[in-house]
């Protein structure tokens, strides 16, 4: 199937009857619409070959067609919604459009979603009833939802007959698509549907207008094949599909000799890096092997999952350089039945053998985690027993969340004994732990000098610096603007309860690093 065949059969646009955003039946539409997106679909993985697309280019027929049109993003979620909203933001900027951070201004509003919890999408419907109020200001701004949410056919349907002001919806898969987008929405008075529920094809050199010129955000891989009970991902963003490494090589040289200072590298699941290629038996150790030559200070990565955490990228990982002693990984949960019905498929043995790899390679490694408190019918001892890993493992900082049952994951349909405010109560006890924890690991910095990579100035202080060390620790100095961009010399004087207060001492000159 060619993309048009392709797009044909999967692009849904409402049909062009002048009062169908009036009708009240919306029975025959749905029938078009439901078939994409379709999580039933979105679960299927199938066994076709990826295909790569290095020949990306806005056709000249879109050229120009935001010339004095302002465009505005908002985004959700995680850091690969926001590097989706680069890439979108690339793609206004090359038909023509200019950003602008004021709703007010903006003729294309954009808002990339996150579907992770329900409060995050909760977040999204409140913005949607307040855009309606610009939308009656400016009839003619467009409006569009992409992102996460708009892969969930419950949403679709729910945008579809509540907020009707929306002139655009589409997917995680298809965000190249948007000048196409754009313009059937400019020519159509309906809402314009474009969802595609299977997963596309890798395509590489997409316009990216990055947030900043000191970190960087590099995809790796995209989707997830994990399938944890509990998770919507794998439906929103479909299956494991890695980037190759000579063009992830490449971009990341290419962002050093621009003088970036840091790479941040994405994926669902960054671990199972490489397991869908069938020519090359290359996986996250070797990527950062190769990663770990190139001329750049600082490379992370995430988010990793326990599982596929090998030993030859731990060995990597051991070699420094560049590659910075933080790492995060989700265990979720300290619980071997909790782990088991959240299909995670480690036990906490594992985990804990994992980390004792991990940290006798690197001996000052930080370790960090996400937590899901009140998975359904956790008792009070298997919430314990999360308790006992974390410090066990002495994580020193944790992302932790009350389980948000996400409609078509198996999770969602599981009996649930555990009421709500008992679930907030674990989730209150467990970040008690979490902060007496961090605010340990953050003491241990008194009188210490650090390396820190200076991003801007402090939030709370236009007077102070702030940037983190490689350890992933916010400190906060008194120093010259100049320093924004470089990488410093700071001596710790205090430790605040989530971040450092230190003394400037020196610019760091570049590092030499190990080939
Ligand atoms: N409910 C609560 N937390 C969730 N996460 C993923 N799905 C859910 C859910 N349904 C959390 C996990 C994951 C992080 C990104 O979000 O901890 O690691
Ligand atoms: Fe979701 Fe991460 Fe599990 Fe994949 S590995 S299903 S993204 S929690």
């Amino acid at each position: 199937m060619n993309e048009e065949q392709r797009i044909a059969s999967q692009q849904v646009n409402q049909p062009s009857t002048s009062n169908t955003k009036t009708e009240k039946d919306y029975s025959k539409y749905f029938e078009r619409v439901i078939t994409a997106p379709s999580l039933k679909e979105a679960k299927k993985r199938g066994k076709e070959e990826v295909k790569y697309h290095k020949d990306f280019a806005i056709p000249q027929e879109f050229k120009g067609m935001g010339e004095g049109r302002k465009f505005f993003i908002r985004t959700y979620g995680c850091q690969m919604n926001e590097h989706d909203s680069e890439v979108m933001a690339g793609i206004f900027m090359e038909l023509g459009y200019d950003p602008t951070d004021k709703i007010e201004e903006a003729d294309a509003v954009l808002l990339n979603t996150c579907a992770i919890r329900e409060n995050a999408e909760n977040k999204v419907f409140g913005e949607l009833g307040y855009l309606m109020k610009y939308k009656r200001k400016n009839p003619e701004m467009l409006i569009g939802v992409c992102g996460c949410m708009s892969q969930e056919e419950s949403v679709v349907n729910k945008i579809l007959t509540t907020y009707q002001h929306v002139d655009m919806v589409f997917g995680t898969h298809n965000i190249h698509r948007l000048p196409h987008i754009l313009k059937e929405a400019y020519m159509s008075k309906e809402m314009v549907v474009d969802v595609w529920s299977k997963e596309g094809d890798v395509l590489e050199n997409l316009p990216k207008k990055r947030n900043g010129s000191i970190k960087a955000w590099v995809n790796i891989m995209y989707g997830c094949d994990k399938f944890c009970t509990y998770c919507i991902v794998p439906y929103t963003r479909g299956k494991e599909r890695s980037r190759r490494p000579d063009e992830i090589i490449q971009e990341i040289r290419e962002l050093a000799a621009h003088g970036y200072q840091e790479i941040m590298l994405l994926g669902q699941n960054v671990n199972a890096y490489g397991k869908d290629f069938t020519d090359i038996n290359y996986r996250l150790g070797d990527l950062m092997d190769e990663l770990r030559k190139i001329d750049i200070p600082r490379i992370r990565f995430t988010t990793s999952h326990p599982r596929d955490f090998d030993d030859h990228l731990i060995e990597v990982l051991a070699k420094g350089g560049n590659l910075v002693e933080h790492i995060h990984l989700p265990v979720q949960s300290g619980s071997n039945d909790v782990l088991k019905i959240m299909a995670r498929k480690y036990t906490r043995e594992h985990f804990f053998d994992l980390v004792r790899k991990i940290k006798e390679a690197i001996p000052n490694v930080a370790l960090t985690t996400d937590i899901i408190v009140g998975y359904p019918n956790e008792t009070e001892e298997q919430f314990q027993e999360t308790i006992d890993l974390y410090r066990e493992v002495g994580f020193e900082s944790a992302f932790t969340y009350i389980y948000s049952p996400r409609e078509g994951t198996p999770a969602a349909k599981m009996v649930d004994n555990v009421p709500q405010e008992v679930k907030k109560e674990r989730l209150h006890r467990l970040n008690a732990v979490v902060e007496e924890l961090s605010a340990e690991a953050l003491k241990k910095y008194k009188d210490a000098e650090v390396e820190v990579l200076v991003e801007g100035t402090s939030k709370k202080r236009d007077d102070m610096l702030a940037g983190y060390t490689r350890r992933n620790k916010l400190v906060n100095f008194a120093g010259e603007k100049e320093l924004i961009g470089h990488i410093v010399k700071v001596k710790v004087t205090d430790a605040k309860a989530y971040s450092l207060r230190g003394e400037f001492v020196e610019v760091v000159k570049r590092h030499e690093v190990e080939v």
